[in-house]
């Protein structure tokens, strides 16, 4: 029988074990703060720095959201990263992705002052994961996934893990997490030949292409270990992933949902 993770589930226990950190600091007389820069009014980023915001000040984080309007110039947000950097009451920097065009987005995040690059994008971050360092900021949502990986109680040494796609967000960083685990990983993406192929080697499928439906279930080896990252609208305009979870169901031993899986994990890893 296959088992679907309950991201909700798994959310919440994380979020006991953050709030006891962020209480115990408190009695120390430390606060944290993160400031959320968002630019423009991108629902689906609204959404994302909404849930963020929540999620913090429930667990006793001090939260800010800094709105910018979408024809904001390079320099003001800059000037607002700059002014971050050197506030000592904020401990986070997070600048909510898409950014406008016109904006330098690399620029951006290599202001952030790399111990506040809670995102973990900045170029000394990445060195850092790549080098397997214990300093490592990690963006949320690999850290999410390898967290519900672990939880499935599969031994990852060794294991086949093919993530699809290669974002800076996801599918990098998850492949230097997942190496760090032992597991011999491939990284396909929109020019990998015979993914159907490729997939039926795989024990371990992390699926981040923002493909509605994209991967079969008759792709996967049977017991595959699949974790959904996309988020996307079907046909009918319904939530899905980018696993057709109905016949993914059929082959893997574990399976993220698509509202419910992943999503909730990447809000409370952030903290
Ligand atoms: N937009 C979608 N996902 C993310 C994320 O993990 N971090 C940031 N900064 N923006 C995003």
């Amino acid at each position: 029988m296959t088992n679907i993770i309950n991201g909700h589930q798994i959310a919440k226990q994380l979020n006991q074990e953050t709030k006891t950190r962020v209480d115990k600091l408190k009695e120390e007389g430390i606060i944290l703060g993160i400031v959320v820069i968002l630019v423009g009014d991108d629902p689906a980023s609204v959404i994302y720095t909404r849930n963020k915001q929540k999620n913090a000040e429930k667990l006793g984080v001090k939260s800010i959201l800094r709105k910018f309007p979408k024809d904001v110039s390079q320099a003001e947000v800059l000037q607002a990263i700059h002014h971050y950097n050197d506030d000592p009451t904020i401990h986070a920097i997070l600048i909510q992705l898409p950014l406008p065009k016109h904006l330098n987005q690399t620029e951006l995040i290599e202001a952030i002052a790399p111990e506040k690059d809670v995102d973990g994008f900045c170029p000394q971050n990445a060195g850092l994961l790549s080098y397997n360092s214990a300093e490592a900021l990690v963006s949320a949502t690999p850290k999410g996934v390898l967290e519900l990986l672990k939880l499935t109680g599969v031994n990852l040494s060794g294991k086949h893990a093919v993530i699809i796609g290669r974002s800076n967000i996801v599918g990098k960083p998850l492949a230097m997490l997942l190496l760090n685990q032992n597991c011999t990983v491939t990284v396909a993406h929109s020019k990998t030949k015979d993914l159907p192929l490729l997939l039926n080697t795989a024990d371990i499928v992390v699926a981040a292409c923002g493909q509605p439906k994209m991967i079969r279930g008759s792709w996967l080896k049977e017991g595959a270990v699949v974790i959904d990252v996309g988020i996307n609208r079907d046909e009918n305009g319904k939530l899905c992933g980018d696993v057709d979870f109905e016949s993914a169901l059929q082959q893997a031993s574990f399976i993220t949902p698509v509202p419910g899986g992943v999503g909730p994990l990447t809000i409370a890893m952030l903290s």
